[in-house]
């Protein structure tokens, strides 16, 4: 069941401890409510893929509360901090790169070296960000496909019982997603239309900052093609789909058991040497799996592996968008 808490000190302490346990909060921000999880929680993170329904992992959204946090995730160049200055906390996302010890689970990013970061203004989200002490991953907090919620009774109408509690704190402000600008490149650029527009953010950095909105960071939401989704990390060596054995020089991702799996090279799966073998989940938990699985796709993708070997995921749940990204990573 949902609980619908009206934000005060003591729901938000509430929300905090639901959050520390793994679970998900609608939280409340100035431009829609988000669904909120610890992004260094690999399996929270893929609870929020499941509940909003969607069929692929997209990146999501970092929420922290000061700019030493976001140093502590990310690289930020001079143009990064002007831009901080003139527009945090408010609805502005960057897109920077992603420190490599910075603890977010690879799942937040969907295996990108990229990470999108964002200082809310809201009182109350900062409260539950204070209150948490961990960055929190949250996208819109609505059901893949339909419209970003700007009240806690869309949230309800959208999610029904997968968001363990909803922070009520009325109505957004700005009611429309933030501006998402990748600032990975030479020049920063405007993946998503949003709060901020274009002139404010020529008019901080005094140079033109373009639309590049075919690049996919378009909210993946109202995507149609596929095509048209931000590139996706994709392993060098081959993958391999719904293996029932090891081929010699293959690599093996696992998902349950693999007692009884043969190598053609002969011997058993489980006498795979360690960096040959990573179980997404031994115990065939999806949540576990999802978690795992960019982290051990990089970790296997080495040029002495023939290909990644992987086993059949059950395609039911977040099962659909683990899949999904396989099947993208055997195609590349
Ligand atoms: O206002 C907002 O931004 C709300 C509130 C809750 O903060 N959040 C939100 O999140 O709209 P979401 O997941 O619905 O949209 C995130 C957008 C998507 O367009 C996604 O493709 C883009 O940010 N994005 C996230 N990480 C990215 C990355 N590493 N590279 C490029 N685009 C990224
Ligand atoms: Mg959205």
């Amino acid at each position: 069941m949902t609980r619908i808490l009206a934000a005060h000190s003591k729901s938000i302490e509430e929300a905090a401890s639901v959050l520390r346990g793994g679970g998900l909060v609608g939280m409340p921000t100035e431009t829609v409510y988000g669904l909120a999880a610890n992004a260094c929680d690999g399996k929270a993170v893929a609870r929020i893929f499941e509940a909003k329904g969607r069929p692929q992992f997209n990146p999501l959204i970092v929420h922290v509360n000061t700019l030493d946090n976001v140093a502590q995730i990310a690289e930020l160049t001079a143009h990064d901090i002007t831009l901080a200055q003139n527009f945090w906390p408010g609805p502005l996302t960057m897109i920077l790169r992603r420190k490599d010890d910075c603890g977010l689970s690879d799942l937040v990013s969907a295996g990108l070296p990229t990470v999108a970061v964002r200082i809310p203004s809201h009182k109350t989200a900062r409260a539950l960000i204070q209150a948490c002490g961990f960055p929190l991953a949250a996208p819109s907090a609505n059901k893949s496909g339909s419209l970003s919620p700007t009240t806690p009774a869309h949230v309800v109408q959208s999610l029904g019982d997968a968001v363990d509690v909803i922070l009520a704190d009325g109505a957004c402000a700005v009611g429309l997603e933030s501006t998402v600008v990748d600032c990975t490149g030479d020049a920063p650029c405007i993946l998503r239309p949003g709060g901020i527009t274009a002139e404010d953010l020529s008019g901080a950095l005094g140079m033109d900052v373009p639309y590049d909105l075919g690049a996919g960071g378009d909210d993946a939401d109202a995507v149609k093609s596929p095509g048209q989704l931000l590139k996706h990390y994709a392993p060098s060596v081959p993958v391999r789909l719904n293996a029932v054995d090891v081929a010699a020089g293959e690599a093996l991702l696992s998902f349950g058991s693999i007692k009884f799996m043969a190598l053609k090279e002969g011997g058993a799966a489980v006498d795979l040497p360690e960096g040959r073998l990573s179980h997404l989940s031994k115990d065939g938990d999806l949540y576990e799996a999802a978690a795992n699985l960019f982290a051990m796709m990089r970790a296997l993708d080495k040029p002495e592996h023939t290909a990644i070997a992987v086993m059949n995921i059950p395609e039911t749940g977040i099962g659909v968008a683990i899949n999904d990204r396989l099947r993208r990573a055997a195609q590349s």
